[in-house]
């Protein structure tokens, strides 16, 4: 289905606009298959293709995902080189069908600092899709939100008032709509220095589901869920 099928915001996905997920639990799905936890974040990448296509059939307009995040450097040596190839072959595998399917690319955190073939890879994909208007899909990489604030902030001040609308401004996620869910999988219940900004409002939910087993279906309870819930935004 292209993106013309289910315009963005369309009932499809029952107000929701934008969801992030924290991705957990892919070592827990290899170590139960006594496979190396290598294995279980390559299958994490095919969920991360197959929930962004479910995404865009379904017309959400935003899906953030975290797949590294600052504190992720403490992981040992051969496992950052694994998660840093597979980027590397997400990037390079997936930019056409972006392109195709009117995708628009984002990254939030410091990307700048991943390694140079890394960092251009990323850009010229953000330059390949930064005229579509579907799905943005943002990846958060060398993320961490307080780190993401802090740097907002700074910016804010160096311009002069310091307010919530002058730091939202410079949040890497500018230009993105409101966070409306945040979904996190494996059991845990933290958001890990995730967007602790944007989920003012937000939704949580959390599933026991390993990451490599989510499907398209738990995306799809997750916004039903969300459907049910009464937003306040603090008022009555
Ligand atoms: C957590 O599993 C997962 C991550 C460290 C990040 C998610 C990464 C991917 C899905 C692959 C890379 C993504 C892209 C877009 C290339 P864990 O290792 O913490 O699992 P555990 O808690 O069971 O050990």
């Amino acid at each position: 289905m292209n993106s013309a099928a289910a315009p963005a915001g369309s009932d499809g996905v029952a107000g929701c606009r934008h969801v992030a997920i924290i991705m957990d639990g892919n070592g827990r799905w290899a170590r139960k298959r006594l496979m190396p936890r290598a294995v279980g974040h390559k299958r994490g990448v095919e969920v991360v293709r197959e929930v962004t296509r479910a995404a865009r059939d379904m017309g959400l307009e935003a899906l953030t995902l975290y797949a590294f995040s600052s504190e992720n450097w403490k992981r040992p040596a051969d496992e950052v080189a694994d998660l840093m190839g597979l980027l590397r072959g997400f990037i390079r595998n997936d930019i056409d069908e972006f392109v195709a399917n009117n995708v628009r690319l984002r990254v939030i955190g410091d990307y700048q600092h991943l390694a140079g073939d890394i960092v251009d890879l990323i850009e010229d994909a953000l330059a390949r899709t930064a005229l579509n208007t579907g799905t943005q899909l943002a990846i958060a990489l060398n993320y961490g939100s307080q780190q993401e604030i802090a740097r907002a902030a700074a910016l804010a001040a160096a311009e002069g008032e310091v307010t919530p609308e002058t730091i939202e401004v410079h949040l890497d996620t500018h230009g993105m709509p409101p966070l409306d869910l945040v979904i996190r999988t494996s059991g845990e219940e933290r958001l890990s220095n995730f967007l602790l900004w944007q989920a003012a409002y937000a939704e949580l939910w959390f599933t026991d589901v390993l990451w490599p087993d989510f499907t398209p279906a738990h995306l799809k309870e997750a916004i039903d869920a969300f459907a049910m819930r009464e937003r306040r935004y603090g008022g009555r």
